[in-house]
C-alpha cells in the first residue's frame, strides 16, 4: 500500500521521528539545518505533506509552486504566521497546528520571564558569573515584588488566561486585558479579570504587560514607540508571542533611557538576530524562544501533527485545521 510521503523540515524529539517513520514514508532532516527556499519549493514537489517549524519561511513562492503534489502542511507549533495562509487556501492546501498542548509551558515561561525581569535575575547572573559580587547588603541589586501588582494581557486565549491563572493564584497579581474578543463571564469572575476595550488605556494602567496575540500583519508593532512611552515608568513588558508585535529599536531605546523598568523577551523580530542594542542592556532578560521547550511538551507537539496527518490522510474531520 502507498504510504504517503512526509517531510519534516528540522529534527524533532526521536520518540515522535519514531511514530511518524512507522506510519507514513518520512524524510528527516538529519542535520537540523533549515532548509533553503529552493529547497522547500523543490519539496512541494516531491512529498504529500510538509512540516515545518516556526524557522521555516512557507511564503506564497513556496506553497503556489507550480505542480506542488503536497496536500497538507502539517505545522509544529500553534503560531502560523510563517506560512502564507490566504495562498495555502487559494492553492487548496490545507494547514494544520498545534494547539492545547504547549499552553502551561507557555505559560510558565511567560511567569518566568516576569520573574526574573522584576527580580533583575539575568543581572545577578551575571554579576556573579564575571566575578563581581561582593556579598550581601540591604541595598544590593533589589527588585520589585510582583504580589498586588496589576498584570495587563494582551491577547486573552489559551495561552493569556493559562498566565493569568498562575499570576493570579500563585502571586496574587490582579489581572486586567485587552482583547478583540470579550472572554466569557464565567471566565472574568474566575480570575477577576477586568477588560479593557482600549489597548492605549491597558498599557498605561498596567505594572506588567505580558503578550498573547498571535504574529501577522494585524499585530505588527502593536506594542510601538508611542504605546512604550504610555506606560509606566516602572512597568515590566513581557514577550512570549512574535517578536512582530514589538518595535525592537523602540523598546531597546526606553529600556536604555529606563522609560520602562524592565522587560522579559523569549521571541524578537528577525530571529534568530537580536537587536544589539537589547544584548548590552542590563534590564533585559532575553531567551531563545524557549515558550513551548519541555520534553513533554515537545513530543505532545510532535504527536499532535501526527493525529492530524493521520486523520488527514485518513479522510477524517481535522480538529486542529487553520485553513
Ligand atoms: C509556537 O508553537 O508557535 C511556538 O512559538 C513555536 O513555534
Amino acid at each position: 500500500m502507498h504510504r504517503p510521503k512526509v517531510l519534516i523540515t528540522r529534527r524533532w524529539p526521536a520518540a515522535v521521528e519514531n511514530h511518524l517513520s512507522e506510519r507514513y514514508d518520512v524524510t528527516l532532516n538529519e542535520s537540523d539545518v533549515p532548509l533553503t527556499a529552493s529547497a522547500l519549493r523543490d519539496a512541494m514537489l516531491r512529498y504529500d505533506a510538509l512540516c515545518p517549524t516556526v524557522s521555516d519561511a512557507i511564503g506564497a513562492d513556496i506553497i503556489e509552486t507550480p505542480g506542488a503534489t503536497v496536500r497538507i502542511i502539517g505545522n509544529y507549533g500553534v503560531g502560523t504566521n510563517h506560512i502564507d495562509i490566504a495562498a495555502a487556501r487559494r492553492a487548496g492546501i490545507v494547514v494544520t497546528n498545534t494547539p492545547d498542548v504547549l499552553t502551561d509551558a507557555t505559560a510558565d515561561l511567560a511567569i518566568l520571564l516576569m520573574l526574573m525581569a522584576t527580580r533583575r535575575a539575568g543581572e545577578g547572573e551575571r554579576e556573579l558569573r564575571a566575578g563581581k559580587w561582593t556579598g550581601w547588603r540591604p541595598t544590593h541589586m533589589v527588585g520589585q515584588s510582583i504580589g498586588g501588582r496589576v498584570l495587563g494581557l494582551v491577547g486573552f486565549g489559551r495561552i493569556g488566561q493559562a498566565t493569568a491563572r498562575r499570576a493570579k493564584h500563585a502571586f496574587g497579581m490582579s489581572i486586567a486585558y485587552y482583547s478583540r474578543k470579550r472572554a466569557a463571564a464565567e471566565i472574568e469572575r474566575e480570575l477577576d479579570a477586568q477588560y479593557f476595550d482600549s489597548l492605549d488605556e491597558l498599557v498605561a494602567s498596567c505594572d506588567v504587560l505580558s503578550l498573547h496575540v498571535p504574529g501577522g500583519a494585524e499585530t505588527h508593532h502593536l506594542i510601538n514607540r508611542d504605546r512604550l512611552a504610555a506606560m509606566k515608568p516602572t512597568a515590566v513588558l513581557v514577550n512570549t508571542a512574535r517578536g512582530s508585535v514589538v518595535e525592537e529599536a523602540a523598546l531597546a531605546e526606553a529600556l536604555k533611557a529606563r522609560r520602562i523598568a524592565a522587560a522579559g523577551l523569549d521571541v524578537y523580530e528577525h530571529e534568530p538576530q537580536v537587536h544589539p542594542e537589547l544584548l548590552s542592556l542590563e534590564n533585559v532578560v532575553l531567551l531563545p524562544h524557549l515558550g513551548s521547550a519541555t520534553v513533554e511538551t515537545r513530543i505532545a507537539m510532535g504527536m499532535r501533527v501526527a493525529q492530524n496527518l493521520d486523520r488527514f490522510f485518513a479522510g477524517q474531520d481535522l480538529v486542529d485545521r487553520v485553513v
